[in-house]
């Protein structure tokens, strides 16, 4: 079964999931990616010409198309489990795996990254980047608190993790 990867922008899915995927030997997906891929353009480019209902659309049917693959770990957008009911398919068709992150590092991370992310673009200054994440980071812990397993994306050590999901996937 899948395992998801779910959390902020900015909390490290990538860079995690690549590693724990290796580790577990389970194939790695970027669902942002295999957007992109799939449709031929990028996320800001949809944002921009349909809107973020549209790309929520897009982006819960390639969730769906990837649900029923085997020994895969899909990095998910920070939004995906917010939308829909993404968050419960994911829980019943797979394991779910929150990396949990502090707006104060978030902010770091991504006060560099903006270009790639539409919904920080009304950001200008450091303050409002922070408002903004500590806003959105509010309404969606509801969402990403279901998950099965959180880990703090300080302090997670990909080896321990790893024998932590194999030990609840028996
Ligand atoms: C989004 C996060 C992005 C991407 C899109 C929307 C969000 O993915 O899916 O820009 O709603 O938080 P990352 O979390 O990989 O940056």
């Amino acid at each position: 079964m899948p395992i998801y990867l779910i959390g902020f922008m900015g909390s490290g899915k990538t860079t995690v999931g690549k590693k724990l995927a290796k580790e577990l030997d389970y194939q790695f997906i970027d669902l942002d990616n295999y957007l992109e891929t799939k449709y031929q353009t990028t996320i800001a480019q949809i944002f921009k010409t349909d809107g973020e209902a549209h790309f929520r659309k897009l982006e819960q049917q390639c969730l769906t198309e990837l649900s029923g693959l085997g020994s895969v770990l899909i990095s998910t957008g920070g939004g995906t489990p917010c939308f829909f009911d993404n968050m419960e398919k994911m829980k019943s068709m797979g394991f779910t795996l929150y990396l949990d992150a502090s707006p104060a590092l978030l902010k770091d991370r991504l006060k560099n990254a903006k270009t790639k992310r539409p919904l920080l673009s009304q950001a200008n200054t450091e303050e409002e980047l922070l408002a903004l994440i500590e806003e959105k980071l509010q309404a969606r812990l509801p969402y990403y608190k279901q998950a099965h397993l959180s880990v703090n994306a300080v302090s997670v050590n990909i080896a321990d993790l790893a024998a932590t999901i194999r030990r609840y996937l028996g």
